[in-house]
């Protein structure tokens, strides 16, 4: 299928089918299950830099203080600039200390993360993760509010709203204010929970970002290495689907990583799949994933092991 030019919804951003996620660059062991080096994290930013694909995902709250920020930063400023075409999705994270998700802690987000970009703007930028919001997030002095003050000062280009749960990211679409939204581990082989939010976007040309195709890494390492999805244990009915897939996979000769990334980067709902690398060959690899002829009995068969809705995420 091979990578893309596309076009993300009204916000006209000119982005690539893959978008490179930076969560795992964070070194999060807990959630991936193993370590990640400053060094092989920045060469890694910089592999994508150098690669077809124009758009990377980030955001203040991944790692420490801003770790997957920093890297990011570490790398724009190696090669001289955000180089032309390239877009930096970051997002807006609650104060680590005290969960603080004011507009006062919008705006400090904000900063903070242009601070570690080495950026004075950013073309977008998102919510993040508001079903876990403590503060009402539509009050006055909240953090809408101030999101579409930035939006309209001409620091944010355009405004998204990323998280997993599809009623929480719907309430804050309904507001109009976003022209993006994104969505992880609910549009993949296994769960679809997201599929009418994206067509509801998709009807109101809302750009739709479909982030962790592979889970978190159960649809790419596999469920004996990675047994979470959507990062934690789900129950055995999704390592048993998962390993299902695999085989079904190894029978035809065909990586289990190629057939989750053509559910995503092959479907009419999604303008940019954004995925987790934390080395530079990934980079490479994952280009050349994209362009595995997947059978489409092996398509049907995949989607015959998708879960029962019952253990859909939601
Ligand atoms: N709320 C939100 O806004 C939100 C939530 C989730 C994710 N996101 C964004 O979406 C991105 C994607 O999510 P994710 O990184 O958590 O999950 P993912 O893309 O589903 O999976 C990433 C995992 O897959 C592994 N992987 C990648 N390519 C592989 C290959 N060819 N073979 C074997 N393993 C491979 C990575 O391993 P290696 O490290 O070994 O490369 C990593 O462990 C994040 O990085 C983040 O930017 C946003």
């Amino acid at each position: 299928m091979g990578l893309r030019e596309r076009v993300l919804g009204r916000s006209g951003l000119r982005i690539s089918s893959l978008c490179a996620g930076t969560s795992p660059l964070a070194s999060m062991p807990e959630l991936y299950g193993y370590q990640v080096s400053t060094d092989r994290a920045v060469d890694t930013v910089l592999a994508v830099l150098d690669s077809p694909i124009t758009m990377i995902d980030t955001s203040n709250g991944y790692g420490f203080d801003g770790a997957a920020e920093r890297v990011v930063g570490e790398a724009i400023r190696r090669v001289g600039g955000v180089p032309d075409g390239v877009i930096i999705h970051t997002k807006v994270d609650p104060d680590p200390a005290t969960r603080d998700f004011s507009g006062a802690r919008v705006r400090r987000s904000l900063e903070e993360s242009l601070e570690r970009l080495g950026l004075d703007r950013v073309p977008l930028l998102a919510l993040h993760d508001p079903e876990f919001m403590t503060q009402d997030g539509f009050a006055p002095g909240g953090a809408l509010e101030e999101l579409v003050r930035i939006r309209d000062e001409g620091i944010a280009g355009h405004l998204a709203v990323a998280g997993g749960s599809v009623r929480v990211l719907q309430e804050y679409l309904e507001t109009d204010e976003f022209d993006v939204v994104l969505n992880h581990s609910r549009y993949t082989l296994l769960d679809r929970s997201a599929a009418p939010l994206f067509a509801w976007a998709r009807e109101r040309n809302i750009g739709v970002m479909n982030a962790a195709p592979y889970g978190g890494g159960m649809l790419s390492k596999g469920p004996a290495e990675q047994p979470r999805y959507g990062y934690s244990e789900r129950g055995e009915i999704v390592a048993l689907r998962a390993q299902k897939m695999k085989d079904a996979c190894d029978r035809r000769g065909v990586p289990l990583a190629a057939a989750a990334l053509d559910f995503s980067v092959g479907s009419e709902l999604v303008d940019t799949t954004v995925l987790g690398m934390s080395s530079p060959e990934r980079v490479a690899q994952t280009l050349m994933l994209l362009e595995t002829p997947i059978p489409e009995e092996l398509r049907a068969e995949l989607d015959a092991l998708a879960l029962p809705p019952e253990n859909w995420l939601g």
